[in-house]
Parts: structure tokens; sequence; C-alpha cells
């Protein structure tokens, strides 16, 4: 089964429109929940004024003196409240105050807007200048949400010495996760003689993170809360916390109301105050030898974290730990922090702070060429990292890593050498449409950082089913990505059954252990991992009760399974996760194995910049990586097609505007993703090196093809019409033409 296009667990239900997604799924009595936020971005709430003309009689109200347990999101830092109670400060523009329900959506959206928030206004800042010289104090001590350093020998004196120091400011925007599906969650209240239960079924990607939250919100016990994953609609990271928010307030309000309640976001308050990529700001300082081997790098790394810090201490580490590229440097210095701003607070998305992070170094290492009259494919060649080399904390590369190979099939698929020779005669002789070629190498992390896999210490399992089928238990979740194919793959594989024998248990606390999160492109090379060790252990089982007889047909396999459910009742195999021994990370120094493995690309790019519009065309993509075994190349190929596709919007097009810590450009109409028509056709090529670490040497894929393709657009734009020294995304044809303009100003 492994490296076979098995078709998706799935599809056939999502093609026929079978599907259920949380706004489908029927409930009787069900009401409709709604949320008031606040209307300034910070200030201290002084009062709730329900207006005239709405019989607020027939409504249920919830207000933070209404809240149980803990008024808190369970989260990295309990810091968020579900709401803002009466003195109180309010935080960021979209601030959630008041609850409401209703059986009729009409009324409840009258009402939403009939409540006026009595708010003191006080004075906010928006970014991350302001935040660092501490215009206003928003935020602890410090305005710091998160501050992490990473040293490894000693920068300082090189500066001095070195034949070139080269220094660069980088830009990355906030950036919409866009999954089709907009958050949804239902919410069920029951009191029986054991107390309050709640249940909760929506779009979210980590079940067991909601069920904390909500075990929080009411101090419950755990099995007094039940919440299940229905199939998503996409969720790229915007699933990851913010459901946890949105469930609290949906069990308030089935809780008060004594009905089912369903909250769902329409786009504009989806796009207005859900999580969003963190804009970021790095500035790089590098030196290089003579010969252009690179000697060392200081990197001042920012995001800005809004209002609470939600996701941002963990996106802050993967961004920091990603910012020295895929490069050999004996001396670095990495600093990196998360600022507090009046906004909406960002989180995770496809990605996780490396997207950020690696554009600027990809972006640098374009600008370190030109400075020293090199070559950008030379320069990188004197200086990937190879077996044995060491990284910015230590890690040693252990695996047989081939950087240089990679780059060289990305410029031949793409014709690299020709074209750029060719481009510089064109644009000379015709300039109205000038083409360039551009490319980035880059990397991911597997899974977890650091520990954080030894904490989350997951569970994943196999369960007997009464025909003799196998059902994989774990929490992880579907959103596309394909998660359900991939572990029935991995567990059909090692049962010796096929795929069709295997099915996938729904995500639902009750029901599933907790494999962890399904963040962190972690799903596969990790869970599968657990899920390929639970199956031999179950396979070994009905041999060891001689039951089962080697080799055996599937009939014969699911004989032995319901003889063995007969004997027992029941049958259920699980695997737990173990750091690996040679993995070691001190979480207080920064040093050590930052991640089990890396995965690692090279994405090239054409593009043809029309020089009065300043509109870009992409008019190939060519993306090389290196994944360990691919287990379902179909679905591998569409990771990389969407991850890239995203990509390209957070690259050219995809422009967060901010007013007032509020996002202006809520529509689809003037906040611009890339479409079928915007795109060129998606070339992919796998070079494949199995990795113990997952099932069948499978590493994580899902982020990877997102942080490539921005440097990659921008290096191309560059050569077509530079040099600009293009250092900020989305490069809009605004700011494309600002740029040019200013260039040639001098
Ligand atoms: N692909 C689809 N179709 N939809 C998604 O929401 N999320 C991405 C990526 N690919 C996503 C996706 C993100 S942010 C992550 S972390 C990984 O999938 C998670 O899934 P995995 O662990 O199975 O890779
Ligand atoms: Mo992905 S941003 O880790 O959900």
């Amino acid at each position: 089964m492994i490296g076979q296009s098995a078709i998706r667990k799935e599809g056939r239900a999502k093609v026929l429109g079978a599907t259920q997604y949380t706004a489908d799924v029927p409930v009787e009595g069900l009401w409709r929940g709604a949320t008031v936020r606040s209307d300034v971005p910070r200030g201290i709430l002084r009062g709730i004024h329900f207006g005239e003309g709405i019989p607020w009689s027939e409504f249920t109200v919830v207000t933070a003196a209404d809240i149980p347990g803990k008024n808190r999101v369970a989260s990295i830092v309990a810091d968020q409240p579900f709401l803002v109670g009466i003195g109180e400060e309010v935080m960021h523009p979209e601030q959630p105050v008041v609850l409401l329900a209703h059986p009729d959506r009409y009324l409840l959206e009258a009402a939403r807007k009939a409540v006026r928030l009595e708010i003191e206004p006080l004075p906010a800042i928006f970014d991350m200048e302001a935040s660092l010289r501490q215009d206003e104090l928003i935020y602890g001590t410090d305005n710091l949400l998160k501050e992490i350093r990473i040293a490894k020998g000693d920068p300082a004196p090189i500066w001095e010495t070195a034949a070139f120091v080269i220094e660069g400011d980088y830009r990355t925007g906030a950036q919409e996760q866009l999954y089709l599906e907009t958050q949804a969650i239902l919410a069920f209240a029951n009191t029986d003689e054991n107390g309050l239960r709640i249940t909760i079924q929506g779009s979210l990607q980590c079940p067991y993170y909601v069920h904390g939250a909500i075990a929080g919100l009411f101090e419950l016990p755990a099995d007094h809360v039940r919440v299940t994953a229905l199939e998503m609609g996409g969720a790229f990271g915007g699933k990851e916390d913010y459901p946890s928010l949105i469930a609290g307030h949906a069990a308030l309000l089935a809780w008060k109301s004594g009905h089912p309640v369903r909250i769902v976001y329409d786009r504009e308050e989806d796009m207005a105050a859900t999580t969003k990529r963190h804009p970021s700001r790095t500035h790089i300082k590098s030196a290089f030898d003579a010969n252009g081997h690179l000697l060392a790098l200081d990197v001042d790394f920012q995001l800005d974290g809004g209002a609470y810090a939600t996701m941002s201490p963990v996106v802050l580490s993967r961004g920091t730990l990603h910012a020295a590229g895929v490069y050999r440097c004996p001396h670095v210095a990495i600093h990196g922090r998360a600022l507090a701003t009046n906004t909406p607070p960002p989180g995770a998305f496809r990605g996780f702070g490396a997207p950020q992070s690696l554009f600027a170094i990809e972006r640098h290492m374009d600008i370190c060429a030109q400075r020293m009259g090199m070559d950008p494919v030379e320069l990188r060649r004197r200086n990937f990292l190879r077996l044995g080399d060491s990284m910015a904390t230590g890690q040693v590369i252990r695996e047989d890593l081939d950087l240089a190979g990679l780059m060289d099939r990305a410029l031949v698929e793409l014709d690299y050498d020709a074209k750029r020779k060719r481009f510089q005669t064109e644009n000379a002789a015709s300039p109205e449409v000038c083409r360039g070629v551009g490319f980035a190498v880059f990397m991911h992390g597997c899974g977890f950082t650091g520990s954080g896999e030894a904490k989350l210490a997951s569970v994943a399992g196999l369960e007997a089913l009464p025909d003799g089928r196998v059902s994989v238990l774990a929490a992880s979740t579907e959103m596309g990505q394909g998660k359900h194919t991939v572990f029935a793959q991995v567990a059909a594989e090692a049962l010796g059954l096929p795929i069709e024998l295997v099915e996938v248990a729904p995500s639902d606390t009750s029901r599933v252990p907790n494999s962890g999160p399904t963040v962190a492109s972690r799903s596969t090379m990790v869970v599968g991992k657990l899920i390929q060790d639970a199956a031999v252990a179950f396979r070994q089982g009905l041999i060891q009760q001689g039951l089962l007889h080697e080799p055996f047909t599937p009939e014969a396999f699911q004989a032995a399974v319901r003889a063995m459910l007969a004997r027992s009742g029941s049958y259920k195999t699980y695997a737990q996760y173990h750091t690996p021994p040679q993995q070691k990370w001190d979480d207080t120094s920064y040093q050590g194995d930052a991640y089990p493995t890396f995965t690692w690309a090279c994405y090239a790019t054409q593009v043809a910049v029309d020089t009065v519009t300043w509109e870009v065309a992409v008019e190939d993509f060519v993306a090389v990586q290196e994944v360990g075994r691919v287990i379902n190349p179909t679905l591998a190929t569409g990771q990389v097609q969407g991850g890239v596709a995203q990509g390209i919007g957070f690259g050219l097009w995809e422009e967060v505007r901010m007013h007032n810590g509020r996002m202006a450009n809520t529509q689809l109409t003037n906040y611009a993703i890339p479409t079928l028509a915007d795109l060129p056709e998606i070339r992919v090529v796998f070079l494949e090196n199995p990795h113990p670490a997952g099932p069948g040497g499978a590493k994580g894929l899902g982020e990877l093809p997102m942080n490539g393709p921005a440097p990659a657009l921008l290096n191309a734009v560059d050569f077509a019409v530079g040099p600009l020294r293009l250092d900020e995304v989305p490069m809009t044809p605004e700011r494309l033409l600002d740029r040019a303009e200013e260039v040639a100003r001098g």
C-alpha cells in the first residue's frame, strides 16, 4: 500500500455532496448563536446596553458574569478571556463581549446590532515598532509575548575581518487562511444525575484542545466533555486554537438556554475576527569571506503577535529555528521576539513562522550574491548544509543530505541557465514585459519542536470491528490533507490487508486516544508511525493467540479477528510516542535537536512582469522536494500544489489592510487569492530518501510547500526588472511600481 495512490477515503461523499459539514448537520430544536464584539481597539468595558425594539425576553444572553469556571481560553498562556467582563480591559477591536442565542437567525442579527457597549477608550498600538518602543505598555512589563535566543559561536569579532558584511531588512504581511468552510461549532449541554455534560461537534483541528478549553470553562471532569471533529472544508492552522473560543461560546449559550446552539461565522466575521499569519520583520546581518563562504549570521526576527499570546510562542519558536535557512555557518546569533499589539491575535497558519523567516534568508542570499558579484546558484552551493554539519542549535545533520542535488534538479526542470541568458537579451530588446527566473532552497522541521513530542506523549491505536475489519483510532483530523487515506494505507500495509478492510474512526474524544493536535505536519510521520506500531502488535497478537497463521488471506484475517472478539469481547492495540534516544533538546538554552528530521526542497519559478501595470504573471513553477518516502503520490502532489498556490498568494497578492487594528478588506473582492486561472501548472518532483522516524520511511509534508514560493517569486521578479532590492511581501503591483520609481530616482 505504501507508495500507491489509494483513492481518498472521504472523496466519494465529498464529490457527491453527501458530506455533512458542521453547518449542515440537522439538529432538532436548534438555536443559533451570535457574538457581540468590542468596537474599539483598547479600553475599559463600563457597560452593556440592550437597545429598544428587540424582544429580549426571547433571547438567551451570556456575559462574562455567567461563566461558571475559568474565564480563560486554555492555551500556552492563559491570558485570553472567553468574554471581557465589566471593568476589564478590551484588548482588540474584535474582542467578544456578549453572546446571544435565538432560534431565528434574522432576529438574532438585529439583536446583535442593538447591543451597545460602553467602553472607555485607552490609547492603542498597532505595529511592531510602536510595541517595541513601548509607546503604550499593553502587555506585561515589556509588550513581549515571547522572546527566544539561539547562539552558536560568536559573530562579534567576524564583522571586522570579513571580506563582505551585508545587511538587509525584510517584511512579510498577514495572510488569511481562507479555508472554504468558515468557522462553525455545534454545542449540546445536558444535565443528568451526575451533573452537566457538554458535547461539541465542529470544524476543528484539535479535538483535545477544545476538550481542555471546555473542561476548564465549566470546571468539569474530563469524561463530562465530549468533542468530535466533523469533516472539514479546510483549516490550514486557522482551526487550531480559535475553535476553543467559539466552542466555549456555543457551550455557554447551550448551557444557559437549554437548547442545542450552533455558531457559524460568515466570511466577513471569520476574516475580521479569527487568526491569521503573523506579520513579520527580519533584520539579517551576514559576513562572507572573499570566496563567498558564510562566516557569521546575526538575525533579529520579530512577529506581530496581536493582543494575546495564543500560538505566538510556538510560531516564534519555529520561525526562529528556521531563520538561518539551509546553510552551514560557524557563528550564528538569532534573536526572536513576538510583540503585543491591539489587533486580533494572529495564530497558526501553514508553515508556522517558517515562511516568514525563510523568506528573509532566501531573499537575503540573492541580494548577497548580487552585492558580491556572484551567481546565486554558486553562492548557495558553497554554503549548503551537508552530512555531519551542525545547524544553529548544534543539531547535527545525520542523514545523507544533498541540497545541491535538489537545487540542480529544480534548475534543470526549469531550464534555468538557458532562460537566464535568453531573458537578459529579450528584456533589453522589449522592456514592456520582462521575464525572470528565480528559486529558493529551504526546509521544514518535522513534527513538534524540541521536547514537544515527548510532552505530548501521543497515543494511537487499532480496534477490531465485529465484522472482522479493523478501525484506526486517532484524534487526528481530516481537513483535506488526506489523513484518513494515509492512516488506512499505513495500517493496511502493516496488517497485510487490502485498504477496504481498514476504516478510520471519527475523531471523537469519547472513542479515540489523544494522538495530539493535527498540526506541525505531524500526522503522517509521528501518528502514522504509532499506527504502524499498533498494527504490527495487532497482527502479532492474533498470531500469538494461535488464531492466525502466515501467510494469510483477508478472509482468514477477518475470521481471526472475529474469533478474537468472541474470546475476549473487545480487541484493541495501542502505541505511544517515545523520543528516540539519540534526540536531545534543551528548552532553556535552545540547543540540541530541534526536530527529529527535516524535509528539504528547492522551488524554482519563471515570471513575467508587465512594466506598465506592474502585474506579475507566474508562468512556470517547479517544486522539487525530499520528504522521505511518499506514501500516496496523488495526495502528496496535491499537498504541494495547494501549498504552492497559497505561497504564490502570500508572495504576490494577498494583502491584509488594517485600519485601527481591524481588517479593512474582509471580502473576497478586495482580498484577492489566486484562482486556477492565475496559476501555471505546478510541476512536482519528489526525490525519495526514506527516514526511520516515519512509517515506511515517510516524513511530514503538509507545510513545507508554503515556505518556498514567496522568496523564489521575488528573486525571479528582481531578476526580471531589478535589481530593486525587493524585501517585502506581498509584492503587489502598487508596491512594485513604488519600488521601481524609487530606484529610478536613485
Ligand atoms: N491541506 C488541506 N487540503 N487542508 C488543510 O487545512 N492544512 C495544512 C496542511 N495541508 C491543510 C492542508 C497544515 S497547516 C498542516 S499543519 C498539515 O496539513 C496538517 O496535516 P498533516 O499532519 O497530515 O500534514
Ligand atoms: Mo498547521 S499551521 O501546524 O495547523
